[in-house]
């Protein structure tokens, strides 16, 4: 029997075939689970439907997460296929452009408060729509980056999202906890990605890292796909509440 036969897994973050949620959607598919795949909007569409064609003819539904009634609706699609859910991939975020280059002092009232609707409230929307859904034994995970608890040049709000995302996953352990859904963050290293991309000088964070990780290398969606099948099977059923780094050891290095 395969490691999440029999699981039903529902995969928010897909935009093209380089998007972390893509590899974990891959991952997920490969080690059994059902999918149920979703799109941002119409841009992204027709890349998720492909890749749901792929991964066994996943259903595939629109959810923006800045909007109550599309959560609304992905927890009335995942009631009406499943009836309840094992697995919830958050593999999302956004803040302005303009906010990922320069100075963290410049950030804008609206700027700092899109990155924290996007990036760490909708964590806790989704939770809530889809905790009567939450089998026992269910897995959350959310993707962060140590910008969270460390300043990272041209990261800006994004770190300060990913602070209080992580925050949010402790919180959303305590609540779920006692009906034994676990919470938890991949703390992923640099991958290059569409978001990535977004922040200034990105390439150059990819080339620190690649020479002082003690791996001597970056990581790869697929490295973080591991750690989500992972946190997805019963094989992490005692993990709750944490942020499991998949950085080629980068965070904790004082000076390489
Ligand atoms: N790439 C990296 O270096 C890296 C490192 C650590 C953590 N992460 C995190 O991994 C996650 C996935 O990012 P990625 O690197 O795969 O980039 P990506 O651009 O492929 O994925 C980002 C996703 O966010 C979605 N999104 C943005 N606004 C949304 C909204 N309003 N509603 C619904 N979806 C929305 C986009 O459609 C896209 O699918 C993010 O949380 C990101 O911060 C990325």
């Amino acid at each position: 029997m395969s490691l999440l036969s029999g699981k039903r897994a529902c995969v928010l973050g897909v935009a093209n075939r380089w998007s972390i949620a893509t590899a974990i959607a891959r991952g997920l598919h490969a080690h059994g689970a059902s999918l149920i795949l979703t799109y941002e909007g119409e841009r992204t569409r027709d890349e998720v439907e492909k890749l749901a064609r792929e991964l066994g003819n996943a259903p595939c539904t629109a959810c923006d997460v800045t909007s109550d009634e599309s959560i609304e609706a992905l927890g009335t699609t995942i009631d009406a296929t499943w009836g309840g859910l094992d697995i919830l991939v958050h593999s999302l975020a956004f803040a302005r452009k303009e906010e990922l280059a320069g100075q963290y002092l410049a950030t804008s009232r609206a700027g700092f408060a899109l990155a924290m609707d996007i990036s760490a409230y909708s964590l806790v929307a989704l939770c809530r729509r889809c905790s009567p859904l939450f089998t026992p034994g269910a897995s959350v995970m959310a993707m962060t980056y140590v910008g969270s608890s460390r300043a990272v040049r041209n990261y800006n709000v994004m770190g300060v999202a990913k602070a209080a995302l992580e925050a949010s996953v402790r919180y959303l352990a305590a609540d779920l906890g006692p009906r034994g859904v676990r919470v938890n963050a991949i703390s992923a290293g640099p991958i290059k990605t569409a978001s990535a991309r977004a922040v200034a000088d990105f390439t150059k964070i990819l080339g620190q890292v690649a020479a002082t990780a003690p791996l001597q290398r970056n990581v790869t969606a697929e490295d973080v796909a591991g750690a989500a099948i992972f946190l997805a099977s019963d094989l992490s059923s005692a993990v709750t509440g944490h942020v499991l780094f998949v950085d080629a050891g980068h965070n904790m290095v004082g000076i390489a």
